[in-house]
């Protein structure tokens, strides 16, 4: 935790707490390697939850690894996302396995910085990568986690859309709620958070000691 102040302290404590007892069972937590990450994280950029379990047992079983991935034709990796929808998200990351075989000897980066400049990662999913694969205290803000911030700490609900400022602030106000050495668990644990109890359109406040 980078910042000492209580109302953050108090914040983290009680995400990581409620996770301990309502955390979802899904795959690509089981063993989080770094390629099992950017599977799942580029499955759910626009797919939910339920179909890209489906699809990410049947993905990493038919490439087993990102040499495997890199070295399939484009075709073969179109037709095993199929039923993904939006392909160009399948070519680009055949296209990152590659960068990565070629540039990074198969080990993907753990700097979001870094991350950023490959085929398909925007500041979110290398963000996710760095956390979930690496525990790096680097957020990963995606819709969900925007919201639980901006009701908790700004009492606001879906927001207007923000400009650099504000989102570089929200960077910041994120990055010191990251409990020291947690940052995977922490972010696990805002996900499901933000999915089963600080919902959009029905929040379950009245469970929610926040
Ligand atoms: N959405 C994006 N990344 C996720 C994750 N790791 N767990 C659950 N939902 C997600």
């Amino acid at each position: 935790m980078n910042s000492g102040s209580r109302a953050m302290i108090f914040f983290s404590k009680y995400i990581l707490k409620w996770y301990s007892s309502h955390q979802r069972n899904l795959p690509w937590r089981q063993n989080p390697t770094p390629y099992h990450v950017l599977i799942s994280e580029i499955m759910l950029q626009q797919t939910q939850v339920p179909r890209v379990i489906e699809k990410f047992r049947e993905f990493t079983t038919k490439f087993l690894t990102i040499f495997d991935l890199a070295k399939a034709s484009p075709a073969d990796v179109i037709q095993s996302w199929s039923g993904l929808g939006y392909n160009r998200r399948a070519l680009l990351l055949h296209k990152f396995a590659q960068e990565v075989v070629d540039k990074y000897n198969g080990i993907i980066p753990d700097s979001a910085a870094e991350l950023v400049k490959l085929p398909g990662i925007g500041p979110y999913t290398a963000g996710a990568i760095a956390s979930f694969a690496y525990n790096q205290p680097e957020p990963a803000i995606d819709v969900n986690i925007r919201r639980i911030y901006q009701r908790h700490f700004h009492g606001k609900d879906q927001g207007l859309p923000m400009g650099k400022k504000e989102e570089d602030k929200l960077y910041e106000l994120v990055k010191s709620t990251i409990p020291e050495n947690r940052s995977a668990q922490f972010h696990n644990a805002l996900m499901d958070f933000g999915s089963l109890v600080c919902t959009r359109d029905a929040p379950l406040c009245v469970q929610c000691p926040l």
